[in-house]
């Protein structure tokens, strides 16, 4: 009895302890990865294009700051709430509160895998461990570029108010992805598979959005996430209406399987699909080529065809 009394109050205390570590360490730090920075060349009309496709259909979802129409910063309205307040920073290009004085290292490191220019562990935020080299540089120099998006706004960041749970989740499985050894290559157009595999995984990470949850996508092997474009992933419209994304996979029923390149062209450049007009988040690609709806087409009939009932 007495011994069994020691070793329980043994592991509350343990227990306690563990807690107490967690709430004063807080979101770990890292040491911050030492990406390849090569001396980026005037950026090509070409390459502005790309990155602010790239910008759009991605950082803006959460960046963007209705009030300035820039990237000023947000409130996360998607996560869930017993994570804390959280805030997608100001990420234009002012220097005391955006990131102008990021260096083009600093920032791919934090894209890449999470991990800020000060070491800290930035929550949430979806890695772009797929990236290519030539569309990263895309991107870094369209936050760089003219465009009013970026353009240098002082609007302070808030403070993050990161719940207990998310504390426990970033000290255990919560973790930066690794940077994959490059070169990272594009690939080219043909063959139209490998080059839709590139897009759907890589430069639009559609998966991230169309699999079963973000709770069990593989950043590192996305053919492994669960229910992998089947869709179902929850989110909410801008009238905060759930929206589950759709199953993108062949399946004639409830996938893309009776679809013509014609109707994804339509949804992806222009938001109209055979439903009627897609919903936030679904972003809309304006400047997608013919030669990537190809490729996406190509990958989307050839992946494992799933039956899924998503919510309507
Ligand atoms: C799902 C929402 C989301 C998307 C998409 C997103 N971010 Fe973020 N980003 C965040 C959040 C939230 C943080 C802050 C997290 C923290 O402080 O722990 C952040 C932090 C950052 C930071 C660090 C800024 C600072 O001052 O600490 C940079 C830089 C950044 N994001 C750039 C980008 C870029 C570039 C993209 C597009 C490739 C992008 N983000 C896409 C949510 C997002
Ligand atoms: C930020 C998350 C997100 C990303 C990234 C995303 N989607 Fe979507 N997508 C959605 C959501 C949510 C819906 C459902 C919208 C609705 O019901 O109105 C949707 C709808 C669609 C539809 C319409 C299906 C239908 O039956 O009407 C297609 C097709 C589609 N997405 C393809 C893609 C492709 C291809 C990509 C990558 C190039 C992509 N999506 C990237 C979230 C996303």
């Amino acid at each position: 009895m007495k011994t069994s009394l020691c070793l329980l109050g043994v592991a509350l205390l343990l227990a306690a302890g563990a807690a107490l570590a967690v709430a004063l360490r807080g979101i770990p730090h890292y040491a911050v990865p030492a990406v390849a920075a090569r001396p980026a060349p005037a950026a090509t009309p070409a390459q502005l294009a790309l990155g602010g496709q790239l910008v759009r259909a991605n950082c803006a979802v959460c960046h963007r700051n209705p009030r300035t129409d820039r990237l000023s910063g947000a409130p996360l309205v998607d996560v869930f709430p017993g994570l804390g307040r959280l805030y997608a920073p100001n990420i234009t290009q002012d220097r005391r509160h955006g990131i102008g004085a990021w260096t083009d290292a600093e920032l791919a490191a934090v894209v890449r895998t999470g991990i800020g220019r000060d070491g800290r562990f930035r929550v949430i935020m979806p890695h772009a461990v797929h990236l290519s080299d030539a569309d990263l540089q895309a991107l870094l120099a369209f936050l760089r570029s003219a465009d009013p998006l970026v353009q240098a706004d002082a609007t302070p960041t808030p403070a993050q108010a990161p719940s207990f749970l998310l504390k426990i989740l970033t000290n255990t499985v919560m973790k930066p992805s690794p940077l994959l050894p490059g070169p990272r290559p594009t690939p080219a157009p043909a063959p139209a598979l490998a080059y839709g595999r590139y897009l759907v995984t890589g430069r639009y990470a559609c998966f991230e959005c169309h699999s079963r949850s973000h709770e069990t996508n593989q950043a590192l092997r996305p053919e492994q996430s669960a229910g992998y474009l089947g869709g179902g992933t929850a989110f909410h419209d801008r009238q905060g209406r759930r929206v589950h994304s759709a199953n993108l996979t062949g399946d004639p029923d409830t996938g893309l399987g009776r679809w013509t390149p014609a109707q994804l062209a339509a949804t992806l450049r222009f938001g109209q699909s055979p439903h009627g007009p897609t919903r936030h988040p679904m972003p809309v690609y304006s400047a997608i080529t013919d030669e990537e709806v190809r490729g996406i087409y190509a990958y989307l009939q050839s992946v494992p065809r799933l039956k899924t009932t998503v919510p309507k």
